[in-house]
């Protein structure tokens, strides 16, 4: 069997859905992986981080604890996602500071706390479709869908200020449906033509090999509208 090249994976979000698939497929090919989420991650050889990425404190002491534990991460999953579903006049403060904080704030935090070790790193962003512009809207995601459109340009932006001097590729993946309580909550009784564990298997592949093709770019990932 050939022998892969162990990598120190660093993702957020790894408690479920899309993101705990992930962790687990890295985990059996042999890296080593960091998951950052509020609730805990119990399984076997993922080393979990309890972090609500909303609050800066919290993002910067688990970068802390991950850089005192690593000093190189080759991949950094930004995979949490916050979905609020509310009409736009229904909205309140603290579910658009919560959907910004998460969408963008803590990916924004967690690049800069965890810059040190990042060197040659592969940086990936989970969007949406909803969060690229020209594709079709739904109604009640005007805090979510603008939030995971504000991380594309900042992606963009991070590439040109930080690529050639910190030798690092940031990508962003802007996913369909795939079959999650997040899609739930937001379209239920929809079924998506993706599992979890499908995309979770995409998303691994990409982070481990996506840089070598692409930079500073915005992928859509979809089959369907949603
Ligand atoms: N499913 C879809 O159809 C779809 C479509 C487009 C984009 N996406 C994106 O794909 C990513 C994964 O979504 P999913 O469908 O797998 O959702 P999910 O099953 O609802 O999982 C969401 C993850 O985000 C984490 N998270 C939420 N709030 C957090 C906070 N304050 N601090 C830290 N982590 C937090 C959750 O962990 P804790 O609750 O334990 O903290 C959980 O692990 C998200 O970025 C989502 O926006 C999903």
């Amino acid at each position: 069997m050939a022998t892969i090249e162990r990598k120190n994976i660093v993702i957020t979000g790894g408690s479920r859905g899309i993101g705990y698939e992930a962790a687990r497929l890295f985990v059996e090919q042999g890296h080593r992986v960091w998951v950052l989420s509020r609730s805990e991650v119990g399984y076997s050889g993922i080393r979990w981080i309890g972090c609500d990425l909303s609050d800066h404190a919290s993002v910067e002491s688990a970068a802390m604890i991950i850089r005192s534990e690593v000093e190189r991460v080759d991949i950094l999953l930004h995979n949490s996602g916050y979905l609020v579903n509310s009409p736009f006049d229904s909205i309140t403060p603290e579910q658009l500071v919560a959907s910004y904080g998460v969408n963008v704030f803590g990916p924004f935090w967690l690049t800069q706390h965890l810059l040190p070790v990042l060197r040659g790193a592969h940086v990936v962003g989970i969007s949406s479709m909803g969060g690229i512009s020209g594709t079709s809207k739904f109604p009640g995601l005007a805090a979510y869908s603008s939030s995971k459109g504000a991380i594309i340009p900042l992606f963009e932006l991070l590439q040109e200020e930080l690529g050639a001097s910190h030798v690092l590729s940031f990508n962003i993946l802007a996913l369909g449906a795939v079959q999650t309580e997040m899609l739930s909550a937001a379209f239920p009784g929809y079924q998506a033509p993706l599992s979890a564990f499908e995309m979770g298997k995409y998303v691994v592949d990409f982070c481990l090999n996506g840089h070598k093709y692409f930079k500073g770019k915005v992928l859509p990932v979809s089959v369907s509208t949603p």
